[in-house]
């Protein structure tokens, strides 16, 4: 069993906090091993949390729409969230909740090594971009440490808010070319207090 498959196995047992009370299951996330891009969500829904599976509600049909649009299906990248269990009545996630599941998403991102992690949401990107607001770096990259990081809007949250949808759209037409730079393409400039804009 590969060290991400063993890892899955103790985020299904986890019983760190109050949701394992509340949830149906675990949504510990999905994708290829080796694939260099991860798209990292908030937490999961009801529809998540029937399934065990991130992203496959309505939100999920709409990333799935965004993948569509730059050539990629969702097989083909790895899928998760900030936190493994639903919060009931799909409630923002507790302070408490987001410490105790921290782990499971740095674990995971230590043995996928991506290149590029694309976050979806304000949760997602706090985890990253502390002290930062989605409507002011939605589309902008940074990269640290070697990865590159870009923030865009929750798709649930452009759903909801049309003025979002062509925002999200706009902003995810951009990551091919993201993903280009990440692979070594060409060099993105590495200054981790900065944004870059593409
Ligand atoms: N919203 C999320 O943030 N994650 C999911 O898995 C589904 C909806």
């Amino acid at each position: 069993m590969s060290a991400l498959r063993e890892l899955y196995q103790q985020i299904l047992n986890c019983q760190q906090c109050g949701l394992a009370e509340s949830r149906t299951k675990v949504v510990p996330g999905e994708g290829p091993e080796d694939t260099a891009i991860v798209f990292i969500g908030e937490a999961p829904g009801w529809h998540e949390d029937q399934q065990g599976r991130p992203f496959v509600g309505p939100a999920g049909h709409f990333l799935d729409e965004l993948l569509g649009s730059i050539g990629l299906k969702r097989g083909e990248v790895y899928i998760c969230n900030v936190i493994k269990c639903r919060p009931p009545q799909n409630r923002d996630p507790l302070p408490a909740e987001i410490k105790a599941c921290q782990k499971w998403l740095d674990l995971q991102l230590e043995l996928l090594h991506p290149k590029l992690v694309v976050t979806l949401g304000r949760y997602s990107m706090m985890r990253f971009f502390p002290g930062e607001t989605i409507t002011k770096i939605h589309g902008k990259a940074r990269k640290q440490g070697g990865i590159i990081y870009y923030p865009l809007y929750h798709p649930a949250a452009a759903l909801h808010q049309r003025s979002l949808q062509e925002i999200i759209r706009a902003d995810t037409l951009k990551i091919p070319l993201l993903l280009a730079e990440a692979e070594g393409a060409s060099e993105l400039k590495e200054k981790p207090q900065q944004l870059s804009m593409f």
